[in-house]
């Protein structure tokens, strides 16, 4: 209710802008209404994710582990309020991408094992997805109307209205209800600071209605089935790595001392983009000096000066997909003594860490082992005088789940095959701490991505240099030499 009176007041706004700006009076009869005049053609935006066939045999296998009483909805994401009436990028919810590969917003999957009755037919599955609307899409783009949806995606497909109602119709025949992501799981308001949570809503809702319905919020067998990626999923997230890779190379062979964080951000981003990226999957880390020991510094306004170290976390978002590498390099293209020490010594327990990612060991080894290789080594340099105060420099865990979530879902108990997980050791030595001041300032982090195959592990960033000659012989090269986009 509340959603469609927002939703006609931001219309009807559009529409004064509109009249007002620019259209004259003269003009406004030829506006298209509903049924007429010229639109712009639908494209699928993500043509090398579109392969329907994967994502309804996902569904299937979610089918099956559903109660015969019970219903899955998914739904999309909401559009989100930037300032005013400008909004952030539209980004789907990964469960329905995952799902459906719908990338619209206001879209909804219902998956129901019995089977709901629909013109003659029972389904197992339906979308409900907004009827096109050429007034709106003169203003913001062609939208997947519910033609398009089951021509592309071959899914039975509602428009969302009479999906809705079709829902509530079935309620008081379930047993169970799982929602898969509530577009906005809470409310906080701010007067009298209450927090309202939709789950909690709709569940005293149901519960007044529908008193043989349990509500649950996600679906265990679903979050275990995105962690173990797929060979369509790998083929995304091995462009989005490449693509990441490729950046940081070309980043490498322009950056110089002098330069602002922001030029190498732009520079990094700049070259994402060109190399077919959607945009980054998550706010670029571009650290210089003592900016590099703020974990997740993303303000890049500092100018970067002779002998000192950058560090960048990033990754490219491909067809939903997140890459996530991190790369410390010093700007000058020489690590001085104190920084190389550093260096090996992350680079050791990233080794360490990497060597013991394989199937069935517990998700937290390659952690265990990266904190044993920095513990020696900070103890050798001086850097710690007791080894159990690690987490003062190495204070967050070596690895998560990657796919369409840069941190994303999976169990955190054994590494299975299938498995795609970082691994990021890193020191971060802020100024004043309690060793010597030839230290103070050096943040270091080193982050590759592995998959776990059934008889151990593959490195998937493994083409990105990380060793330390190796990186400053980049950073010497010819800056002209930058590769062809493709
Ligand atoms: N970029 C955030 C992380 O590495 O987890
Ligand atoms: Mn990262
Ligand atoms: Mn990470």
């Amino acid at each position: 209710m509340h959603r469609h009176f927002l939703r006609l007041l931001m219309g009807s706004r559009v529409w004064l802008v509109a009249g007002f700006l620019l259209l004259p009076p003269a003009f406004s009869a030829q506006v298209p209404t509903e049924d007429e005049g010229w639109r712009p053609p639908y494209e699928y935006p993500y043509p090398d994710a579109l392969v329907p066939e994967v994502y309804a045999a996902r569904r299937s296998q979610l089918l099956r582990y559903l109660g015969p009483h019970s219903l899955l909805v998914v739904f999309a994401a909401e559009p989100k309020v930037r300032t005013g009436d400008v909004l952030y990028p539209y980004r789907q919810s990964s469960w329905l991408w995952y799902l459906t590969g719908v990338s619209e917003p206001d879209a909804a999957l219902l998956l129901s094992p019995k089977g709901v009755e629909l013109g003659g037919r029972r389904l197992q599955e339906l979308l409900g997805i907004p009827e096109r609307n050429p007034l709106r899409e003169r203003w913001n783009g062609a939208r997947m109307g519910p033609a398009e949806a089951e021509h592309l995606l071959r899914l039975p497909v509602l428009p969302r209205p009479q999906f809705d109602s079709l829902l509530q119709h079935l309620l008081p025949e379930l047993d169970t209800l799982y929602v898969v992501a509530y577009p906005t799981p809470g409310l906080r308001l701010p007067l009298s600071g209450r927090v309202l949570f939709a789950e909690r809503l709709e569940r005293e809702w149901a519960r007044e209605r529908f008193p043989q319905l349990v509500l649950r919020q996600g679906f265990p067998p679903l979050t275990r089935m995105r962690a173990a990626k797929d060979t369509h999923e790998l083929r995304l997230l091995r462009r989005a790595l490449t693509i990441t890779g490729e950046a940081l190379v070309s980043l490498w062979r322009q950056a110089r001392p002098g330069m602002g964080e922001w030029e190498l951000q732009a520079l990094l981003e700049a070259e994402m983009r060109r190399l077919g990226a959607d945009g980054t999957a998550f706010p670029t880390i571009l650290a210089s000096g003592p900016n590099a020991c703020i974990l997740h510094y993303t303000d890049a306004r500092r100018r970067i000066h002779q002998g000192e170290l950058v560090l960048v976390d990033c990754g490219a978002e491909y067809a939903g997909y997140a890459a996530d590498i991190t790369r410390t390099f010093p700007i000058s293209g020489h690590f001085t003594p104190e920084q190389r020490a550093l260096y090996q010594a992350v680079l050791e327990a990233q080794d360490s860490a990497i060597a013991a990612c394989r199937p069935g060991v517990p998700f937290r080894l390659p952690h265990w082992k990266a904190v044993a290789v920095l513990q020696k080594r900070l103890y050798e340099l001086g850097i710690l005088s007791d080894t159990s105060d690690i987490r003062r420099y190495f204070p967050h865990s070596t690895s998560h789940h990657l796919g369409l979530d840069v941190h994303d879902v999976g169990p955190l108990d054994t590494l299975r095959p299938g498995f795609v997980i970082t691994v990021e050791p890193g020191v971060y030595i802020p100024p004043g701490s309690p060793c010597e001041q030839r230290w103070w300032g050096i943040g270091i982090r080193i982050e590759d991505v592995v998959l776990i195959t059934d008889s151990g592990a593959e490195l998937l960033s493994a083409a990105l240099p990380r060793r330390a000659e190796e990186l400053e012989r980049l950073l010497r090269a010819d800056p002209r030499a930058v590769p062809k986009a493709r």
